[in-house]
């Protein structure tokens, strides 16, 4: 059966039970603090177990992009080298949210493994929670006599708090569970050992393919547990690994998900990677096959990220996205020699193959491919730089052992791995002190564990069942009561409280625009409200304390200063998306956006420079539209077909209900949740400020309206006049700087021709001063140059003669500089090094530098120590 038809029947069968089908959540969560990416198929429905909100049907199925690689769960470091982890899979799932529990959840599992999917009853085995008595949770009876009721009891296994008892993060709603392994060994391998002893005990063939979770808790900051209002099923099955076991193989990478990703890397590399059935493989084949499993597990979790709109970057999801790009250009980079970008190439054959399931992917293909080539390119070029650093660290090492520290630092600014770090030492017969690596790494993590440690309190509740209402679309101040409150105290904030009100007029951060500023007002006290965020379905205030009276009423008050200001740079981000899609292309999609009151930032896909002019014509478009007046026309709750079917721009990544907010000013109509002007008119005016590039592919306009385009304005003007008054009043200023710039280079080429004169009388004055030194001629000395000077001057010595060793000093500007030239020959045999030398003798000048074996220079700050380096340098040549 092939893997499309696998999911289609899961999704029928659940259909067939009452289940409303809904689509994969993007991978990258929005508006929940505690997670970086969907690690679940439940994260998306986080809300409805916590009671924060209502599903349209008490019965949900999906299939869930999923990825565990940060948090509580994560399988980064394993992928590759087994057969049934990755970063990115999907998981099948089957939810009630208060509705049917155990009895149904089991039976149908049972029903569609063995009477749809045929699986063999034998090959099963199932677990139950045995009970902990000090969570004071007893061993799940009702699940086992379901069970017993479908399967021999010899194959219930009972399993422990670890295994069985479910939970996405340290706090949350949690429960016992109930999982389903599959053993997929061979018939003798079965007459030999039990699976029933092989469940939980990571072997590869007998692994769990789902998990059916009864969420009955909620764990509290404390660690405790408490009921639930309700109880809910989340079942989660792992998609590659029931393929494995629907296809015979025994191994995920050998199933269709997998397959076509590894020809392409076969095609590309002339490699080969065998199957799990294929045994006894040399060290070598076992390398190859970890470098492709990792390459073609890496790329579905990066290609998936990007389409769902998180690019790669140095911070946050960005930065795991990244590190995880990386790991696998390096697998390659060691182990398949690659060392051209590659990997952006199986994006179209992952397109092909998931593109009818997640058109996400096959709609974003080009910038998913184009990201991940820039991406690549700049790794390898890092790659390169850490392998001559690392050749000047071992020229530099007494011994054949490098210290661990620098192979850290090779690790730390070049994402030179220790396995790769070894491995190229062990070609020099060299190594490096592990236990030192070790040291250093711990020491960075113990630093950034301490720098983002945050506890987090439980709600205190004051007014239980109340949900949440915003007003803000038609209030900036309503009368208020404070539902609950938490304290949270992190490293990086200290302490906040967060403030959950019965309604609010207080936008939270989302959709580009920062959350609203303000206050909260009772007949005795005033609270600063400085943000407004948004987490699992209720909004967040945030304050630095709390009122003395929190069951007062209150006046909540935003600031509509700020408010007015970001809501102009919003509306201007609306026209401008149009004003781009119209002047560039509808090529262009928003790819991130910042609103804030001072100014605007748009992040969009387009493949090179916005040029001047096309600038000024967006420019022009979107203040031709403030000209017009155009009013604010506001749906608030229209359904998403008819929003579309109008030509609504909505954006990837991003998770709509059934009914959406639509916003229009003339022919701009986009989704979305903001604030914006009454009319486009209050906008005033609207100016770019800078366009450049963020990734390939990507271009970032940065803009300012109203307010700060007048002072904009003022300040280009002032600083023309300040400009004029220098200039003395000239006829016309352009005039006068052009004939300023040009006498400038005239005078530059004057003054570099009277340096180059002065060098060469030099040269001959310096040739008479070189000393034999065993065999080298030598001459460390201070000359009257600029930098350039000297160089030219070290060239001109070089001419001389053979086996010359030159070390230069500059004071020019009061700027010491350290020139050093070695002959080709002399670096060759006697192994000296221009970039050791200046590094070594530009510590007496406080400064440092670089270049190349035969030609390196130093900048630094001590001018009174060029005596000193110049002294030493005969060291390097005694
Ligand atoms: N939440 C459970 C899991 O991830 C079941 O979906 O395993």
């Amino acid at each position: 059966m092939k893997s499309q038809d696998i999911r289609k029947q899961f999704l029928q069968f659940f259909e067939s039970k009452g289940h409303l089908i809904v689509p994969s959540a993007p991978i990258v969560l929005k508006d929940d603090p505690t997670l970086m990416f969907n690690n679940s198929g439940m994260a998306q429905f986080k809300e409805f177990f916590l009671g924060n909100g209502t599903p349209k049907c008490p019965r949900i199925a999906d299939t869930q992009k999923c990825l565990r690689v940060s948090g509580k769960h994560n399988d980064l470091e394993d992928v590759g080298f087994d057969t049934y982890h990755h970063t990115m899979f999907e998981m099948l799932g089957n939810w009630s949210f208060g509705d049917y529990f155990k009895k149904e959840a089991i039976n149908w599992a049972w029903e569609l493994l063995t009477e749809v999917y045929k699986i063999p009853k034998e090959n099963l085995y199932v677990s139950v929670f045995e009970g902990n008595p000090e969570e004071n949770v007893p061993f799940d009876q009702e699940a086992w006599d379901i069970w017993k009721t479908l399967i021999d009891e010899d194959r219930i296994i009972l399993g422990n708090k670890k295994d069985n008892f479910w939970e996405m993060g340290d706090q949350g709603p949690c429960g016992p569970c109930s999982e389903i392994h599959v053993d997929i060994r061979s018939a003798e391998e079965k007459a030999k050992v039990s699976g029933k002893i092989l469940v939980n005990n990571d072997h590869p063939q007998v692994v769990e393919i789902w998990n059916n979770v009864f969420m009955e808790f909620n764990r509290k900051a404390d660690g405790s547990l408490e009921k639930l209002p309700a109880q809910h099923v989340d079942t989660g099955m792992g998609f590659e690994r029931l393929c494995m076991a629907l296809q015979g193989k025994t191994s995920n990478y050998d199933t269709d998900v997998f397959t076509p990703l590894i020809e392409k890397v076969e095609q590309i590399t002339g490699l080969k990677y065998t199957s799990n059935e294929v045994k006894d493989i040399t060290e070598e084949q076992n390398k190859t096959n970890i470098a492709i499993r990792v390459i073609v597990d890496h790329v579905r979790a990066v290609a998936f990220a990007i389409a769902d709109g998180q690019l790669p970057s140095n911070t946050g999801a960005g930065y795991v996205i990244r590190r995880i790009l990386r790991r696998a250009i390096r697998y390659g980079f060691t182990f398949l020699n690659t060392k051209e970008p590659f990997i952006n190439k199986l994006v179209e054959v992952l397109a092909d193959q998931m593109g009818e399931f997640f058109p996400e992917i096959k709609s974003q293909q080009q910038l998913v491919t184009n990201v991940i080539r820039e991406e690549e390119a700049s790794f390898l070029r890092t790659l390169d730089q850490g392998l001559q650093l690392l050749d000047i660290v071992v020229a530099k090492t007494k011994g054949d052992e490098v210290s661990g520290e620098k192979a850290f630092e090779l690790y730390d600014t070049f994402g030179f791995p220790k396995d790769l770090t070894a491995l190229i030492l062990k070609e020099k017969g060299m190594s490096f002190k592990e236990s030192e690596f070790d040291a250093s790494m711990k020491a960075q993590k113990d630093r950034s564990r301490a720098a983002s440690e945050v506890s987090t309190e439980d709600w205190k509740v004051l007014i239980p069942g109340n949900v949440e209402k915003f007003v803000g679309y038609d209030q900036t101040e309503n009368e208020v009561k404070i539902t609950r409150i938490r304290k949270v105290d992190s490293k990086k904030d200290g302490i906040l409280y967060q403030i959950v009100l019965d309604n609010t007029p207080f936008y939270p951060e989302g959709g580009g625009q920062v959350g609203d500023k303000g206050t909260l007002v009772s007949a005795n006290e005033t609270i600063d409200i400085i943000d407004t965020k948004k987490e699992n379905n209720l909004i967040l205030h945030f304050a630095k304390q709390l009122p003395e009276n929190i069951e007062a009423s209150f006046i909540a008050k935003v600031n509509t200063d700020l408010l007015t200001s970001t809501s102009k740079n919003h509306s201007a981000t609306h026209l401008m998306h149009l004003a781009l899609r119209t002047i560039l292309g509808t090529h262009v999609e928003q790819k991130g956006s910042l609103v804030n009151p001072n100014h605007l930032r748009f992040d969009f896909s387009h493949f090179a420079k916005v040029t001047e002019e096309e600038i000024r014509k967006v420019e022009d478009f979107v203040n031709t539209r403030i000209e017009e007046q155009l009013p604010l026309v506001e749906h608030r709750s229209i359904p998403i077909q008819q929003a579309m079917a109008q030509g609504a721009m909505a954006l990837f990544g991003e998770k709509y209900g059934d009914t959406v907010r639509m916003i229009e000013f003339g022919d701009s109509k986009e989704l979305c949740g903001g604030i914006h002007v009454k009319n486009t008119g209050e906008i005033w005016h609207f100016k770019i400020l800078s366009e450049g590039a963020v990734a390939a592919g990507i271009r970032r306009i940065e803009a300012i309206t109203g307010d700060a385009v007048k002072h904009y304005f003022s300040q280009q003007e002032s600083d023309l006049d300040a400009i004029k008054e220098t200039l003395k009043n000239p006829q016309d200023t352009l005039k006068a700087v052009v004939s300023l710039q040009d006498d400038n280079v005239k005078l530059k080429k004057q003054i570099e021709q009277l340096l180059k004169e002065k060098a060469k009388g030099l040269k001959g004055e310096l040739a008479s001063q070189l000393q034999d030194i065993n065999g080298i001629k030598f001459l460390a000395t201070q000359v009257d140059l600029n930098p350039d000077g000297a160089k030219d001057l070290a060239y001109e010595l070089g001419t001389l003669g053979t086996n010359l060793f030159l070390v230069l000093a500059t004071a020019d500007d009061d700027k010491p500089m350290l020139s050093c030239y070695i002959s080709k020959e002399l670096v060759a045999e006697k192994n000296l090094n221009a970039g050791i030398v200046v590094r070594e003798l530009g510590k007496y000048i406080q400064g440092g530098g670089g270049g190349q074996p035969f030609f390196a220079t130093a900048g630094g700050k001590n001018v009174s120590g060029i005596k000193e380096a110049l002294e030493k340098a005969i060291d390097f040549v005694k």
